[in-house]
């Protein structure tokens, strides 16, 4: 697997393979990659024939005060993993690469309503960040098809709203959650936690099955079983910020009578955020 940081390389590479009639395969991450990334790029094998991966810790999408700084970066770690799997092409940009000149020469994507709830709120400029460099590697890439996970639900709609709406022309695929056995969701932030943290954020998904069925037990008092969960949550020592039964199409707060649903939940432990869902089916 070939590795390169500038846009131009990228760009004869892949068009090389786009004459040569490949249909080419997208997975962007952050990097420190985990069997959750690497099954979006082996989803994308079965889609298309040259598959591309980027590892960028993009600046934009982080808050004052978030863990920028401190992200894991472990590009060789992620070059193996990503070769192993059979990725054909890794782009590894440069800040300076991706945001050259200074902010007043940049612009910002903006997905208005899915975009502006729940991780939309709590972290004021994060989808922004994302629409903007998910856009520009869009753009760089120019994929057929490209391959998010619905760990990140939220950000999932928000690229499906984003690339409709913007006529990209790139199909999108979701790709169900990675878990570890105790049924937490892999994540990159889980190595900011200690054991016996990783041991009580087992709850998280405990409480999102627990809720789901009460749901499709008859429970619709959807208020109710937030405030409990909320609640057990911050028995196990969590800041919960928030979990909530929405519907799965638009994120908006559920009424009794949906019933495609997803549960949204983020909560603190420590510094550490993390966020995990659930979506189903109800009568
Ligand atoms: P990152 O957190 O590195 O995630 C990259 C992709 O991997 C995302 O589509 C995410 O949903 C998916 N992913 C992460 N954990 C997963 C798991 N346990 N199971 C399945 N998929 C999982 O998300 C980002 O980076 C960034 O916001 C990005 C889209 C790259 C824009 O900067």
């Amino acid at each position: 697997m070939q590795t390169v940081n500038s846009i131009q390389e990228l760009r004869a590479i892949i068009k090389a393979q786009r004459i040569a009639g490949k249909r080419i395969g997208f997975v962007p991450t952050m990097g420190n990659l985990h069997e959750g990334h690497i099954t979006l790029v082996r989803e994308g094998q079965k889609k298309a024939d040259f598959m591309v991966s980027s590892v960028f810790v993009n600046p934009t999408q982080f808050g004052a005060g978030e863990d920028f700084d401190k992200y894991p970066r472990t590009l060789k770690e992620d070059q193996e993993k990503l070769s192993a799997a059979g990725c054909n092409l890794l782009f590894a940009p440069p800040v300076d690469e991706m945001y050259p000149g200074d902010q007043a020469s940049w612009a910002t994507v903006h997905v208005t309503k899915v975009g502006e709830r729940h991780c939309g709120a709590s972290r004021p400029g994060h989808f922004d960040g994302v629409s903007t460099v998910v856009t520009k590697l869009f753009n760089i890439v120019q994929p057929d098809v490209a391959l998010f996970g619905k760990k990140d639900f939220q950000q999932l709609a928000v690229i499906r709203r984003m690339t409709t709406a913007l006529c990209f022309g790139i199909e999108i695929i979701g790709v169900n959650t990675v878990r570890e056995a105790s049924g937490l969701a892999m994540s990159s932030r889980n190595g900011y936690l200690s054991a016996e943290e990783k041991q009580k954020a087992t709850i998280i998904y405990q409480m999102l099955c627990r809720t789901r069925d009460a749901i499709r037990s008859g429970d619709k008092n959807f208020t109710t079983l937030e405030q409990s969960a909320n609640a057990t949550l911050a028995q196990a020592g969590f800041q919960p910020e928030y979990f909530t039964v929405c519907r799965a199409d638009t994120l908006e707060p559920a009424g009794a009578g949906d019933k495609n649903l997803v549960i949204l939940v983020a909560a603190k432990m420590g510094k550490t955020r993390l966020i995990d869902n659930i979506d189903f089916v109800t009568a």
